[in-house]
């Protein structure tokens, strides 16, 4: 992998951004390729919240989620002005248009995709989703891969999370990322 991560440095101007549904590792797998480029890493949702001084289901709760999706598209357009670094989202980021357009303008975008049964058992790990609260997350989920998947689609890179350790999508990743440049220029 060591020729892929210089060639990456070499001609990487854009921030990566990691899009896909809840549970997809987008902040695990976002984390290490930050760690693997030798770029700083953040995640979006923790940014909200430091902004915030709240927790999301606290945001939910308290402002709604049109309020939730606003203060996202503010800070996700924040992280994207500066530096190039590895920008991990919240799975509903590029159903916002406004968001969205940013994204695919000033990104490179990557969908971590994962199966039904690996999202359900990912984010039943805690209750941090305000999303999958009410309802059958399986349920919520489907519905959820069923609306999004047209946009996620429309992402630069789309890289398969498996349940095979994280360096095995990372290494993925890196692959697809330095076919995806070199093909971009
Ligand atoms: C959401 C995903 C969450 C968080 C919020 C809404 C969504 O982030 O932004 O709960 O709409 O899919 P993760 O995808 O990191 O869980």
């Amino acid at each position: 992998m060591e020729t892929n991560v210089e060639n990456i440095r070499a001609v990487l101007k854009k921030p990566i951004v990691m899009i896909g549904l809840m549970g997809a590792g987008k902040t695990k797998i976002g984390g290490l390729l930050a760690k693997s480029l030798d770029l700083p890493f953040v995640d979006a949702d923790h940014e909200i919240e430091r902004a915030a001084g709240c927790t999301i289901p606290e945001i939910f709760e308290r402002d709604g989620e049109t309020t939730f999706r606003d203060m996202e598209r503010r800070i996700i357009a924040r992280l994207l002005s500066d530096d190039v670094k590895v920008i991990a989202t919240g799975g509903g980021a590029v159903m916002n248009e406004h968001t969205a357009a940013l994204i695919w303008s000033s990104s490179i975008s990557v969908w971590l995709k994962a199966d039904l049964d690996i999202l359900v058992d990912r984010t039943s790990r805690n209750n941090k989703r305000p999303l999958l609260q009410n309802g059958n997350p399986a349920e919520i989920l489907q519905t959820l891969m069923d609306k999004r998947y047209p946009v996620y689609g429309k992402a630069n890179i789309v890289v398969e999370s498996t349940p095979a350790e994280p360096e095995h999508t990372l290494d993925n990743l890196l692959a697809a990322l330095a076919d995806h440049l070199q093909k971009t220029g």
